[in-house]
């Protein structure tokens, strides 16, 4: 197959990361017979710098013209402590979803066994747990009106839910659920919130089509509880914007880092593969960063965008297989044995591109 495949690597770490991303896309063109074509476009603090703008016109219009896009990250710590600044990085990533209708943030929180003793939780807590976020990306807080008034004394962020944003996203949640665990826990503060109880309501709606799972509610701050006390007793979650932006943080202590956590942003028409991870500017340009992330989200994006379930499959049980023979970047590393091997970040993203082909190889043989 051939596809057309747009790289933002964007602020801090994201360049890192994305070029070991890269490597394993490119591993499995050859391994697989595909011919994968790549283009860049600037985005966040970078494109700020070049151009003044956090999303410029020539980025979105190749982004709108490819088959796939493999994002890194935006934001740069001189805005994150100035509030005045008026233009900003990660404007450039919310413009983006929006522009794009990415309405739907795939968040998949799933621990493989060797990362067991990485995570902060029990390991008999934590052992097969499997979860899928659906956060809603494009609607909420995040894009309700927003000011100041009383001579800037006052501020406000609206929060904000129409019913086909609420629907539309429920029914990809309520799908996803169809072929897993049959199970969708809906998560919002309607006890509270008026966009909330609308929230539940459609919810419950929407429901009623798929009698085969099983809908439960939670408030958010339950949610957020039982995420790290129970988590294997979610299968699909589904939530809003604001609520998915911060249980999928927490979440990724299920995962063992944030540094192994994927995303799929889709919606209208193309799709957008990121870690959930951030810049990271604190250590960008050290080499330390886990790309196991950026090349997680490949993998989605080779499943979700291109179909290619079996390649898909490939490079996740390659990341497995660089786990299982003891390497680590530092942000995973089992400290208690001394059988973990500590990578850097080039290093960990050749030996997954390395084991693609013996994977193949031994599927064929
Ligand atoms: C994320 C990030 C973004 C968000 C920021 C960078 C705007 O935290 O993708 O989770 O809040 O959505
Ligand atoms: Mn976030």
């Amino acid at each position: 197959m051939k596809k057309r495949i747009i790289i933002l690597p964007g602020d801090g770490i994201g360049k890192e990361v994305t070029t070991e991303g890269k490597k394993v896309l490119d591993k499995i063109a050859e391994t697989f017979g595909h011919q994968f074509e790549y283009d860049y476009a600037s985005i966040g603090h970078e494109a700020i710098e070049a151009t003044g703008n956090p999303l410029p016109d020539e980025t979105l219009e190749k982004l709108k013209k490819c088959d796939a896009i493999l994002f890194g990250a935006v934001g740069h710590p001189t805005y994150d402590n100035d509030p005045t600044l008026k233009v900003r990085p990660e404007q450039g990533l919310l413009k983006m979803r929006k522009e794009l209708g990415l309405y739907a943030n795939l968040r998949p929180i799933k621990l493989f066994d060797e990362l067991l003793g990485a995570s902060s939780i029990k390991p008999e807590i934590l052992k097969g747990s499997d979860i899928l976020f659906f956060r809603e990306l494009t609607g909420d807080v995040y894009f309700g009106e927003k000011g100041r008034k009383d001579d800037r004394n006052t501020a406000y962020d609206l929060m904000i839910y129409q019913r086909f944003e609420v629907e539309r996203i429920a029914h990809k949640a309520f799908q996803a659920a169809q072929t897993r665990k049959k199970k969708v826990t809906s998560v919002d503060k309607a006890n509270v919130l008026e966009s909330s109880r609308l929230w539940r309501e459609v919810v419950q709606e929407i429901g009623k089509q798929y009698p085969d799972v099983t809908l439960e509610h939670q408030f958010v701050d339950a949610a957020a509880m039982k995420l790290i006390q129970t988590p294997r007793s979610f299968d699909v979650v589904l939530t809003g914007n604001l609520f998915g932006d911060i249980l999928t943080d927490e979440a990724s202590q299920i995962a063992g880092s944030m540094g192994m956590l994927a995303s799929a942003s889709v919606g209208d028409k193309v799709g957008l593969y990121e870690p959930i991870h951030g810049s990271a500017h604190d250590i960008t340009g050290k080499g330390i960063a886990n790309p196991l992330a950026s090349i997680l989200s490949a993998a989605l994006l080779l499943d979700i965008s291109f179909g290619m379930k079996e390649e898909s499959e490939t490079v996740i049980a390659a990341v497995e297989s660089v786990l299982k023979q003891g390497f680590r970047t530092g942000d995973i590393a089992d400290t208690s044995t001394d059988k973990t091997k500590i990578l850097n970040t080039h290093v960990m993203g050749s030996e997954v591109a390395k084991n693609i082909k013996k994977i193949k190889s031994f599927a064929q043989a």
